[in-house]
């Protein structure tokens, strides 16, 4: 099924849309075990915050199935270890490590293990129900930011694809577009990986928005020529004081849209949202390898000498963040005070049991 959602629960296993085959190649790939899922996180198959977190979710159901049969402190202990792999996988995005909690959390809960698959499969899916829910809300608060005919810029991909449906940032953008306020998206192609023009293009057509695809270096001459109304991003995580890790290069896009006097917007569900991280500066940032920038689609394009820095995100210091937009409202500034009244109050619960979720198989 290649629907509305980028993963899915499907006869005892968590399909994905591979996300690294996209556009040209529209495929599932169809995880059997946590550490699949672990490979798929790693290798980009499927990303995205919000996503991530899901898929990990569904991966410590794998693992409950593959325990069930023991007694429940081997399982529990199984679980925990898988938990443990699952949160290394990538070191950014805070919905990872709040995602795992949450089911250790219903997993120490359960008191005999053949219930223990059941019980954490309901919980990720009332999770990716909740997400979806989270990102209409989103999608509502931001829209109303955004005036009729707006020319929106936006980076990375913030669609269905990094979540579990609608979208964070993209969510604004398709919100804005259904209610017919006439918006034309310009979408950043997001080197190295190139999430904007394989994955973001794509959902845009999709979604029939009007869009334009630029190359990342051309932000700044459309902002200078009065091209660009507003900017809105996602985010991977949100300090307690507002400072914002997203894709790297939202912070050199933020000092334009400053420069420019453009707003800029960071749309997140709250479960983006780390309290516990005083300033951005405590984030930790993903390096990833060499290869993603040497070469180009398979193929080399850099001497193979040359020495790389690759940093897969960014810190975007609160004070050039215009607003946040959560599920709760928009939020802004002084960020200290806003979100530590949104987040408690608006973090989604420990999800329970739910009659209508799909069993385990
Ligand atoms: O490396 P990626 O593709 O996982 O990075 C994704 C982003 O930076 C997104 O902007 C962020 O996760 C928000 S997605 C709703």
């Amino acid at each position: 099924m290649i629907g509305d959602a980028p993963l899915w629960w499907e006869d005892g296993a968590l399909c994905l849309l591979d996300q690294t085959g996209l556009p040209q190649e529209v495929r599932t790939l169809r995880c059997a075990s946590w550490e699949e899922v672990a490979d798929a996180i790693r290798a980009l198959r499927v990303r995205g915050a919000p996503a991530i977190g899901l898929a990990a979710a569904y991966g410590l159901v794998l693992a409950a199935r593959a325990g069930a049969a023991r007694p429940l402190p081997e399982c529990l202990e199984a679980l925990r270890r898988a938990a443990a792999a699952l949160r290394t996988t990538r070191p950014t995005a805070v919905n990872l490590g709040w995602a795992i909690d949450r089911m250790l959390e219903v997993a120490g809960a359960c008191r005999d293990a053949p219930s223990l698959p059941q019980r954490l499969l309901d919980a990720a899916n009332a999770m990716a129900r909740a997400d979806l829910e989270t990102n209409r809300r989103i999608g509502e608060h931001g829209a109303a930011l955004l005036g009729a005919g707006a020319r929106v810029l936006t980076y990375c991909n913030t669609g269905m694809l990094a979540t579990a449906g609608y979208g964070t940032a993209f969510g604004v953008l398709r919100c804005a577009h259904e209610q017919g306020r006439g918006i034309h998206v310009i979408a950043c192609e997001t080197r190295p990986v190139l999430q904007g023009a394989r994955l973001t293009a794509w959902e845009l057509l999709r979604a029939g928005i009007p869009a334009t695809l630029i190359t990342d270096n051309a932000a700044g001459t459309l902002m200078r020529g009065d091209g660009v109304d507003a900017v809105i991003v996602g985010a991977d995580r949100i300090a307690a004081n507002g400072d914002v890790a997203n894709k790297v290069g939202t912070y050199t896009l933020a000092v334009l849209a400053r420069a420019h006097k453009i707003p800029f917007y960071v749309a997140a569900p709250l479960s983006t949202v780390d309290l516990a991280t005083a300033s951005g500066d405590a984030i930790p940032i993903e390096e990833r390898r060499s290869e993603e920038i040497t070469a180009i689609g398979g193929v080399r394009v850099a001497p193979v000498q040359i020495a790389v820095r690759n940093p897969a995100f960014d810190i975007t210091p609160h004070r050039l963040v215009t607003a946040i937009i959560t599920e709760a409202g928009v939020i802004r500034p002084p960020y200290k005070d806003g979100l530590r009244r949104a987040a408690p109050a608006g973090a989604p619960p420990v999800p329970r049991r739910s009659r209508s979720a799909p069993r385990a198989r």
